[in-house]
């Protein structure tokens, strides 16, 4: 990546981060093409914080609670940030947030999430527990593009684990993230390597 400058990433988090520490680990290696500028929370008590401060990375907490229902003064709070800090691509990672349209729809193709089940099966929270309830014997995980609809972006990159009879939802949560911790660096490569072209509902590789 020599001469190659890296992108500018913001990873916005709710909790406790391990997501954002995988994307921070792997930006670290040279080729990546990716930095990791700025890490962004509605929470002042998310752990993620402390092990982004830790690695030397900006934070900034912007606390959803004064904005009441007005997503549209939130969001444009979070854009002011982005901009200020000249953010290309933003990654949630654990970020517990409905966000308006207009924000979304500004950053199409430059924001992505990832998803603890293989979507389109188990949108929303939960995915381990009813994954189980549903009886399926693949789970997983899944990157994809933010639009506005929760977890209804086009899907980048899935990693699939096997349900086992004896799992509870910590047991096969924990043998999904373990593969989002791979798929998300993975799939920010591609992302800011211009290595990823939407086509419709599909993802596909440059
Ligand atoms: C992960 O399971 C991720 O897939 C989902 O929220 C969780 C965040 O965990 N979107 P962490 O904060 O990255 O540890």
């Amino acid at each position: 990546m020599s001469g190659v400058r890296k992108k500018r990433v913001a990873v916005l988090i709710s909790g406790r981060g391990s997501n954002m520490a995988a994307l921070i680990d792997a930006a670290k290696t040279a080729d990546f093409p990716a930095e990791i500028a700025l890490v962004l929370s509605n929470k002042a008590d998310a752990g993620g914080l402390a092990i982004a401060a830790a690695n030397g990375i900006k934070t900034v907490v912007i606390d959803h609670k004064p904005f009441g229902r007005d997503r549209a003064a939130f969001d444009a709070a979070m854009q002011a940030v982005l901009v200020a800090e000249g953010i290309e691509i933003v990654c949630l990672a654990g970020f517990m947030r409905i966000m308006s349209e207009e924000f979304v729809n500004g950053w199409f193709g430059r924001m992505i999430n990832i998803h603890p089940a293989l979507l389109p099966l188990f949108k929303g929270l939960d995915t381990h527990a009813r994954a189980l309830e549903a009886g399926v014997k693949l789970h997983g995980c899944s990157t994809h593009f933010v639009t506005p609809g929760m977890d209804e972006g086009p899907i980048i990159a899935q990693a699939a684990v096997p349900v086992l009879d004896d799992d509870t939802p910590e047991t096969l949560g924990a043998r999904v993230l373990a593969e989002e911790h791979r798929l998300y660096p993975e799939t920010l490569r591609l992302l800011a390597s211009g290595a990823l072209v939407i086509s419709g509902n599909r993802v596909l590789r440059s």
